[in-house]
């Protein structure tokens, strides 16, 4: 029977991607395969995050919950990867003594070695270090799954927005040569991936060197030449940075029909005091400018974000202007969350804390504004017809479909099977609360 190995993944999609590379990596050098129970595994990994409070609480909470299975098999590794492994390094087995090894996000490739570095010492392994890019070149070809996937081409922030651990857990930002980036891609869609998400935590820093000269290629220059690449028919990327949204990469959404008409565009907060508190280098207004600018080339654009709901000194004035911004772009979706201190940052010495409760309130304000946002968008979409890629049965009644949109909502129609992983031209006839409905044009 072959080994297998469990992996809980807290946070963001840099990290489901990490999760999926330690899979590939475990794959290649010990065939061990992914399980679902954690009382069945010989790896057990927590690919953990520390952009918030609660997510790095519950890493704690939930090694202690797998702690009794190393009674019942002593060969079990348990093992703690990503950002609060990063912050926390070996305070981690000091602190749960049954953890045998402790990565980083930039060390997730040497898992292997640290493993069996483990089983040959008998003492727990650390090394949060970060390697520059050597990551990315230690790394399995990807396993293909289906017609969408997932490359990362950069890694890393170096904005440091002062309520943020990120560019300390993941280090400052490092692209990915260009020429590796485009043999990656070129290789998925050999295999028939159909639609990449280009991933990074920046992903519109990227500068990647060309060849072997000085010159670095921007996002933009990889657009175009995902562009021209056979068999693939959707680009998206994420995470962007509105201080990184250069008249190259807006013109893109004019000139490249393959990239998607959606955009993740975190602005965090509507007012300026605030932004300028954050350290985040745009005003309301310039964010609204580049809003404009990519639906002058790209009118159907639609855009979600990022909030960061009662930062310090947050007043209800603060708050308002943030409510203006949301109706002006017409946002269709957010992650947003109630501001949580991080130790180390600068923003959690800042004095006037807002209340927990006053945050709360605020932060309800604002999901249901852009739920009743995206039920609106919803609704206009109604009678329109779109290309869009059918990504298997429906949840629902499985002799039905689902495709997703380029604005990611569900999209449940009647149509038969051998269209799954297909681009087709779907008209939409109904808007649900959380999915649509539609018919095939033939
Ligand atoms: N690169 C992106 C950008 O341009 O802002 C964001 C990456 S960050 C890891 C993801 C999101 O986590 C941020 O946009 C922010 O909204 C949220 N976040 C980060 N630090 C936070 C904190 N201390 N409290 C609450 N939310 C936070
Ligand atoms: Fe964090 Fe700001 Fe970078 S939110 S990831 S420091 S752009």
């Amino acid at each position: 029977m072959s080994r297998k190995l469990y992996i809980r993944t807290f946070g963001c999609q840099m990290n489901e991607y990490d999760s999926a590379k330690m899979a590939d990596v475990l794959h290649a050098a010990s065939g061990l395969e992914i399980t679902d129970r954690p009382d069945n595994a010989d790896v057990i990994l927590f690919n953990t995050c520390s952009v918030r409070e609660k997510a790095q609480e519950r890493v704690f909470h939930d090694l202690g919950r797998v702690r009794h299975l190393k009674a019942l098999n002593p060969a079990l590794v348990i093992g703690v990867g990503g950002c609060v492994a990063s912050q926390e390094g070996a305070a981690i087995v000091k602190r749960a003594p049954y953890v045998d090894v402790v990565f980083g996000p930039q060390t997730l490739h040497r898992l292997p070695e640290l493993i069996a570095r483990r089983q040959a010492t008998g003492l727990p392994q650390v090394d949060i270090s970060f390697p520059e890019v050597e990551k990315f070149d230690h790394l399995p070809p990807p396993r293909v799954e289906g017609p969408s996937a997932f490359v990362s081409i950069m890694e890393g922030c170096s904005k440091y927005c002062t309520f943020c651990v990120v560019p300390y857990t993941r280090g400052e930002e490092v692209s990915r040569p260009f020429d590796d980036v485009l043999t990656e891609v070129a290789d998925l869609a050999d295999q028939g991936v159909k639609e990449v998400t280009l991933l990074g935590q920046n992903v519109n820093a990227y500068r990647g060197t060309m060849g072997q000269g000085a010159e670095k290629a921007d996002l933009a220059t990889l657009l175009e030449y995902l562009s021209e690449m056979d068999g693939l028919e959707r680009i998206r990327y994420m995470t962007s940075h509105p201080r990184e949204m250069s008249s190259r990469l807006i013109e893109c959404y004019a000139a490249l029909p393959k990239l998607v008409s959606q955009l993740h565009l975190p602005v965090q907060s509507g007012s300026d005091r605030i932004l300028a508190a954050m350290k985040r280098g745009y005003t309301a207004l310039e964010y609204k400018s580049t809003v404009r600018r990519l639906r002058a080339a790209r009118p159907e654009l639609s855009l979600s974000s990022d909030f960061i709901i009662a930062f310090p000194g947050e007043t209800e004035a603060d708050f308002e202007q943030t409510m203006k911004l949301i109706e002006d772009v017409g946002f269709d979706g957010s992650y947003s969350f109630v501001y949580s201190p991080r130790p180390g940052t600068p923003a959690a010495d800042f004095a006037d804390q807002v209340p927990a409760a006053v945050a709360q309130a605020r932060l309800s304000r604002l999901q249901s504004r852009i739920e009743e946002q995206f039920a609106a968008n919803s609704q206009r979409m109604v009678g329109t017809t779109e290309s869009m890629l059918v990504t298997g049965r429906a949840t629902k009644d499985t002799r039905e479909l689902a495709a997703r949109t380029d604005n990611n909502r569900v999209v449940n129609f009647a149509g038969a099977g051998e269209l799954v992983g297909r681009y087709i031209d779907v008209r939409i006839t109904a808007a649900l609360s959380h999915s649509l409905r539609g018919e095939l044009v033939y």
